[in-house]
């Protein structure tokens, strides 16, 4: 069995979601923590975990998404903190690729939601695009553990943040052709490696025309198991303990 532990599962995506979870469990994946980008997210996830035993959920808000109110954020979080599916806080973090005119706004979105993790004692899953060196800086300022989400950096990079506790998602993306990031993961140890599809984009081959689910993860983990020259079952061992450190799940 195993966790996605990065996921987007709204309607505004998927129509049946029901099915989505039922085709995830047939393909050993029991556990799914879905992120918010934006508010209408938080309040959807909030509601739509309590139908779903499979379904956790982190808040935050997306550094594309810094127009939202995060105080309305704040006031949520509040509200669920002591519903066991809340597990974290993300999707949050910095984005230059696509949102380098709102670079002041992100810092202080990421600064604060580092904050709120702090304070609730919860883990973090960080989306750092074109920013490793402000990711670094501003998680240097705060006590915090959680998850590079698809992380894509060199393993200088790597070396950093893992000296910092951080833990590394690896998803689809390790399955492109001419990725590159299979070099990088060899030198993690999977201690510190912990699965994610990111539904639904970026769908691991060979089903790149289909829209990214859960059940997926299948497809990841057996390609890691190749990387790291483990078996998948010894291979799920580890993972489930990473994931179980990090969220208590
Ligand atoms: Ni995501």
């Amino acid at each position: 069995m195993f966790t996605d532990t990065h996921a987007h599962i709204f309607k505004e995506y998927y129509e049946d979601i029901d099915k989505v979870i039922k085709d995830a469990k047939m393909n050993g994946v029991n556990k799914i923590i879905c992120a918010s980008t934006k508010i209408s997210d938080a309040k959807e996830i909030i509601k739509t975990s309590s139908s779903y035993n499979e379904m956790y959920y982190c808040l935050g808000i997306h550094p594309e998404e810094v127009k939202e109110n995060l105080d309305e954020l704040k006031r949520l979080i509040e509200e669920v903190k002591d519903d066991p599916k809340f597990v974290g806080i993300g999707e949050i973090g910095l984005d230059y690729h696509y949102g380098k005119e709102t670079k002041d706004k992100q810092l202080k979105y990421f600064d604060e939601q580092l904050s709120l993790a702090e304070e609730y004692h919860l883990p973090v899953v960080i989306h750092s695009r074109d920013a490793t060196q402000d990711t670094i800086d501003i998680l240097k300022k705060h006590h915090v553990k959680g998850i590079m989400h698809c992380f894509s950096g060199s393993k200088e990079t790597a070396k950093i943040l893992m000296d910092m506790g951080l833990y590394f998602g690896v998803g689809g993306v390790m399955t492109f052709k001419n990725a590159k990031i299979d070099e990088v993961i060899k030198d993690i140890p999977l201690e510190r490696i912990v699965l994610e599809t990111d539904s639904p984009y970026l769908t691991p081959e060979p089903y790149r025309k289909y829209q990214n689910e859960p059940k997926y993860i299948k497809t990841i983990a057996e390609h890691l198991s190749e990387v790291k020259i483990i078996p998948l079952n010894e291979l799920s061992v580890v993972i489930n303990k990473n994931v179980k450190d990090i969220f208590d799940i």
